[in-house]
């Protein structure tokens, strides 16, 4: 079966600075990847090429088959891939229903972006209760949920999260991987960065460590008892 993403030999960065250097990632149909690796490593930049908001000097992105590289950044998100920003993501003066609707208005008749809006509130009941509340009234774990729902609006069929629990308590970091994990059965592939490694491994069918633009190891669950893993990423904790 043809991958959904396969990124081959990509090598990106901005302007002068060479960032990734030779990078191979494949997400299958239905799958969960997850990348991580220390600060700096260019988890980042491997979804920006994606999305064409990086230099590319070498390889080849493809979803499902065709190159992507030379596209535009909105025709990208017109194929279905949808990216989560690292960091401050909403309208901070628009209210959650506005912050849902920016986007999926465009793309899709108003009762199907209606309907949308529905299941992500089926889905995140707090955000039903907030509905007309500005984004910036939002707890922080609210936040991300609304960050989320905003990226589902476009009904992707991959979707790219960059370090999704940022920020994020224990107890609410648990339930967004809950929530992460639950996508998979509908029907969205998924590549996510993670500064939580033993969390994101968990959920993910595989895992890519980058460090310094390589990947240098890549693998199942059964990495989380890689010695390289256990002593840098996870700190001895479990
Ligand atoms: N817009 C930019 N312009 C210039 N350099 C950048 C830009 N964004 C990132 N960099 C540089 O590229 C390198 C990789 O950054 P990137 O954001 O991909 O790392 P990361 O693995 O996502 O790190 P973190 O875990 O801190 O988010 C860093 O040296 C960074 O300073
Ligand atoms: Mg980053």
């Amino acid at each position: 079966m043809i991958d959904v993403l396969e990124i081959e030999n990509l090598c990106s960065g901005y302007g002068e600075l060479n960032v990734l250097k030779g990078v191979n990632i494949s997400v299958g149909e239905n799958e969960i990847v997850a990348l991580i690796g220390p600060n700096g490593a260019g988890k980042s930049t491997v979804i920006k090429s994606v999305f064409n908001m990086a230099d590319i000097s070498e390889g080849n992105i493809k979803f499902r088959g065709e190159a992507i590289n030379s596209l535009k950044t909105h025709e990208i998100i017109k194929l279905g891939i949808s990216y989560l920003n690292q960091g401050k993501i909403n309208f901070s003066n628009l209210s959650v229903r506005e912050n849902l609707m920016i986007g999926a208005d465009q793309i899709f008749a108003s009762d199907v972006a209606e309907q949308g809006l529905r299941q992500i509130y089926d889905k995140f009941p707090d955000l039903l209760t907030k509905e007309n509340e500005l984004a910036y009234t939002l707890s922080g774990g609210q936040q991300q949920m609304l960050a989320l729902g905003r990226s589902l609006m476009q009904r992707p069929e991959l979707l790219l999260m960059d370090e999704p629990s940022l920020g994020l308590s224990p107890k609410l970091q648990q339930e967004l991987f809950e929530t992460i994990a639950s996508l998979k059965n509908d029907g969205i592939s998924l590549l996510i960065v993670e500064q939580n490694a033993k969390k994101a491994i968990e959920i993910a069918d595989r895992t890519y460590l980058l460090e310094d633009g390589k990947v240098v190891l890549e693998g199942g669950k059964e990495i989380l008892d890689n010695d390289a893993i256990k002593n840098v990423y996870l700190g001895g904790r479990y």
